[in-house]
């Protein structure tokens, strides 16, 4: 079964049938050998594409954050990356969640996690989640404008509201500016006042400075905004205690990480040196990003000549694309790298080549422009760094199937 099918299940509420489905997990020692798993599993003769995930990576990072952000208490980003194995091993692994919705929330209760360890993290969320938020007493949600405080008066009075407030990043893969928060300036203290009104709790504020952050200063700036909040809540009569700095934090450069929690630990030293507030972030890209590699299979291949019959071009055709694995490329193209698993790929000639999705869509191409040797019908090419954003967002456009996963962990 796929991991996705798995998913539906999960989110259809038999849980506790879904456990008794979970995939194989497959142990190495040492290292993941990508090349080793191809041959073990005959993936040559892949169809459709095909994720590995190596789930002691997500391990690693859980691992990294608690070295170097230890006040911090990650509540993983269930939209980043829903498969329930990656999310049933977080949770063993004892993290918090974002969820964002009614199926998410269902999903990370479903795997026995309390609702203690769950942040509601949507400031507008639809009133039949909310209602169901409240059957399962998960208390902590966000929350950005008036209409939604009023909402929560009616049907949630007893949580606990957590005002988002915008704080973007001057850099970052996939800014969050337009859309959630309100103004820390303008806004903030009206819906402080507006809550208190109405004997709604506030309990604390939170930001997100944009999914992919590559400016370290833009969490300082964002937390120097939140102790303002804090402050004006006190003054309000509001019992303030948590802090929800996000997520933002890269998946694949650990040296940025570093810089970052440097920052964020100097910052909260000194705007929130009172250890009684609870910090929380919402990583998401951060523990998934590297866990994943996906295989691609080249289905059809085609050469491109110029006018005078000279080979300009190969276009290759693999089982997936942007309207599948790839799928977030068509909001960020990041470039990417493919590997080959051929034995003497850096010796053989390279040429000017692109790679095609297997839809019909034109836009259905992986950025990038690469060299590569001349490359047959058949072969693998092997993508890293794909656990973030793709599968949630990934559809079987044109009748392609989304790519199944297999999981790994270290022995
Ligand atoms: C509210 C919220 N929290 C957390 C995340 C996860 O962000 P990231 O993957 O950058 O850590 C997102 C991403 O969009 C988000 O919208």
């Amino acid at each position: 079964m796929s991991s996705r099918s798995l998913y539906l299940k999960a989110v259809s509420c038999n849980l506790c049938e879904m456990a008794s489905g979970v995939p194989e997990i497959h142990f190495y020692e040492n290292e993941l050998n990508i090349r080793r798993a191809i041959e073990q599993f005959d993936l040559q003769n892949l169809d459709p594409a095909l994720n590995i995930c190596d789930l002691s990576s997500l391990e690693r990072k859980l691992r990294l954050w608690q070295k170097l952000l230890p006040r911090i208490k990650p509540h993983y980003a269930v939209k980043c990356n829903d498969d329930p194995v990656v999310v049933k091993f977080l949770a063993d692994l004892g993290t918090g969640f974002d969820c964002a919705s009614k199926n998410e929330l269902k999903l990370v209760l479903g795997l026995g996690v309390s609702p203690e360890r769950i942040i509601f993290a949507h400031p507008c969320r639809p009133v039949s989640h909310l209602k169901y938020a409240k059957e399962q007493m998960v208390v902590n949600g966000t929350v950005d404008n008036e209409y939604e405080v009023y909402k929560l008066h009616k049907h949630y009075p007893n949580s606990n509201l957590i005002v988002r407030f915008k704080s973007a990043a001057k850099e970052a893969l996939c800014p969050l500016r337009d859309k959630y928060g309100c103004d820390a300036e303008t806004d903030a203290a009206a819906l402080l006042l507006l809550a208190k009104a109405l004997d709604l709790k506030v309990t604390g504020t939170s930001f997100h400075v944009g999914s992919g952050c590559s400016e370290v200063e833009a969490y300082d700036r964002a937390i120097e905004k939140a102790e303002n909040i804090f402050k004006c809540g006190e003054l309000i009569g509001h019992d303030m205690d948590l802090m929800d700095i996000g997520g933002g934090f890269p998946g694949t450069d650990d040296a940025l990480f570093e810089n970052i929690a440097d920052a964020v630990n100097t910052s909260l030293q000194l705007r929130f040196p009172d250890e009684r507030v609870q910090i929380i972030a919402e990583p998401g890209r951060f523990f998934v990003e590297t866990a994943y590699t996906l295989i691609c299979k080249i289905h059809a291949k085609r050469e491109v000549r110029n006018k005078a019959g000279k080979l300009d071009t190969l276009m290759y055709f693999i089982n997936a694309g942007i309207f599948g694995a790839f799928a977030d490329y068509f909001y960020y193209p990041e470039e990417v790298n493919p590997e080959l698993y051929l034995e003497d790929a850096e010796t053989l000639p390279k040429f000017k080549s692109v790679i095609w999705g297997p839809s019909c869509d034109s836009l259905d191409k992986i950025s990038g422009e690469f060299l590569l040797p001349n490359l047959n019908v058949g072969d693998l090419l092997g993508f890293r760094n794909m656990g973030a954003y793709k599968m949630p967002i990934a559809s079987p456009f044109n009748g392609f199937e989304v790519p199944e996963t297999r999981f790994f962990r270290k022995k």
